[in-house]
């Protein structure tokens, strides 16, 4: 469970028919902050939430926003060159601004913090190009050949006067006022009209903020994202350090504090190909660092992935004029969140703005870096794996509390085994697009390596882009010994 988990409202579930101008799917960081811009203009907004308002990635994030996402200008200039790249900057600028400005005129308490953002890391000559990049790029930054953090020490990289706050009260706050519904999963979008299972609404336009788009044709987001996993651990007894730092190094590890709260973070692994050390690695890393810390809680959670590190932020389709979409935060989602919300609040009110062009959703993907080609070799591998071996592995081969791919009676199962030693049997063919699932031991869960979908060892739902639960097989006692 987060540290920034949020009051629940009991907001109502969506019946009958409703009307709208612009219907949001999805009431995370990108739903809200757009909804909120919409509704200041004269909008009639209605959000359509499947849960509860923030309750999925936003409220596990550790809430930096920073204009400063990682080595990232520098290979970004090299990609787009100097004048598309100064347009990101000005929209990571100006996001942040925004921030700034809604806090202050509508006083909202969110500890909302200003702090220098510090990138650490062993390699000085990319700590150089990307302050070269940043300074050609208008931003001031500051460089430390031999710096040290609380986290740990290196060539320092610092951007001064950028924020953390609390995601879970903000997204409280900016809810206030607007329409939206709970509890209310859309599954079918056809033109004007979003359909859950107990209403529908009718929108002049339609914006999906529901992380990953969970329709696939138009649109095919499926083949230009995946997800990573990332973890938290929240201690005390860390000496306070007024920074938020972040060290893009393998492993990415980073650290803020909230309160007396330090959040030690990263880890990060594309879903469903993680290791099953991952929190006792970090635990490990933490006590060697802060020997005084005490951990107070830890989660995990993901983020999708986009081929060129840009978020796909404009129209869904060509093939939909009026459908939007926000999506591929590239784990940057605070930023990103407001730089698509201004974004689509400009398009969607048709005020011309030049600076969202390198951002637009339906971009090319010729210039791709070869290793996001590669991770999307995972989705077409997955695709075929499941056809091309079967397990070795027999249920009697699993432990009580272990979990993997079986053959049974010539098939290929996801098994469970609980601490009685009933199997609990489920399809391992993702509803989604039908890769094959992967066991997850540390979270005993089954994880999709294609888009990220995740399941419990049940095979129920837990996260999409897959609408449905995983086939759930059969349930087989342990047999009786005499
Ligand atoms: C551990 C971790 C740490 C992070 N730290 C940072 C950080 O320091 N700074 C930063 O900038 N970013 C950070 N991020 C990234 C950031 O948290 C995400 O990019 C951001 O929260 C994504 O927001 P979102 O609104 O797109 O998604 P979500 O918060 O997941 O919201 C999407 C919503 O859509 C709803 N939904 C989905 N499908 C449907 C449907 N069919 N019908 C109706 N509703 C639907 C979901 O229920 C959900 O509420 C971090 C991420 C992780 C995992
Ligand atoms: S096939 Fe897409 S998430 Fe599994």
């Amino acid at each position: 469970m987060s540290v920034f988990e949020m009051e629940k409202q009991n907001r109502p579930r969506l019946e009958g028919i409703k009307k709208a101008d612009v219907c949001i799917i999805g009431a995370g960081m990108a739903g809200l902050n757009l909804a909120f811009l919409l509704h200041k203009s004269g909008k009639k907004v209605i959000v359509v939430e499947a849960e509860t308002i923030g309750h999925a990635q936003s409220v596990h994030s550790t809430a930096k926003i920073t204009c400063l996402p990682g080595f990232f200008y520098h290979d970004l200039i090299e990609r787009v060159g100097q004048e598309e790249a100064m347009k990101v900057a000005r929209m990571m600028r100006r996001a942040l601004a925004k921030y700034a400005d809604v806090l202050y005129h509508h006083q909202i308490d969110c500890d909302f913090e200003r702090l220098p953002f510090v990138l650490v890391s062993q390699e000085m000559e990319k700590i150089e190009k990307e302050a070269k990049a940043m300074t050609d790029l208008g931003f001031q930054v500051k460089i430390e050949k031999q710096g040290k953090t609380a986290l740990k020490s290196g060539s320092l990289l610092i951007l001064d006067n950028q924020a953390q706050f609390h995601p879970g009260r903000w997204m409280n706050e900016i809810a206030k006022g607007i329409e939206i519904f709970e509890h209310s999963r859309v599954n079918r979008v056809e033109n004007h009209e979003v359909f859950t299972e107990h209403g529908k609404v009718q929108a002049d336009q339609i914006v999906f903020c529901d992380h990953y788009p969970f329709i696939n044709f138009p649109g095919f987001y499926f083949t230009k994202m995946h997800q990573e996993r990332s973890y938290v651990i929240a201690l005390r007894n860390v000496p306070r350090e007024r920074s938020m730092i972040y060290c893009p190094d393998n492993p990415i590890e980073s650290l803020r504090f909230s309160g007396k709260t330090a959040l030690y973070s990263g880890f990060s692994h594309p879903t469903g190909k993680g290791s099953d050390e991952v929190i006792k690695d970090m635990k490990k890393r933490a006590k060697e660092r802060f020997p005084e810390a005490e951990v107070i809680q830890q989660w995990s959670a993901q983020d999708c992935m986009t081929l060129d590190n840009l978020p796909y932020i404009g129209r869904f389709s060509s093939m939909r004029p009026f459908w939007y979409v926000a999506a591929g935060f590239n784990k940057w989602g605070m930023i990103y969140s407001m730089v698509s919300a201004l974004i689509l609040h400009d398009q969607i009110l048709g005020i011309q703005n030049l600076d969202a062009e390198p951002f637009d959703s339906l971009r090319s993907i010729v210039n791709t870096p070869i290793e996001e080609m590669k991770q999307m070799w995972t989705a077409v591998k997955g695709y075929v794996q499941e056809f091309l071996t079967l397990p070795e592995l027999k249920i009697e081969d699993l432990a009580e509390g272990e979990g993997g791919i079986v053959e049974v009676d010539g098939l290929s199962l996801g098994v469970y085994k609980d601490m009685d030693g009933t199997s609990y049997m489920v399809s391992t063919r993702c509803p989604h697009l039908k890769c094959q699932l992967t066991w997850n031991k540390a979270e005993k869960t089954w994880d999709c390596p294609c888009h990220g979908s995740r399941f419990d060892r049940f095979g129920n739902r837990i996260e999409g882009p897959a609408e449905k639960n995983s086939i759930f097989i059969n349930k087989v006692q342990q047999k009786q010994t005499d």
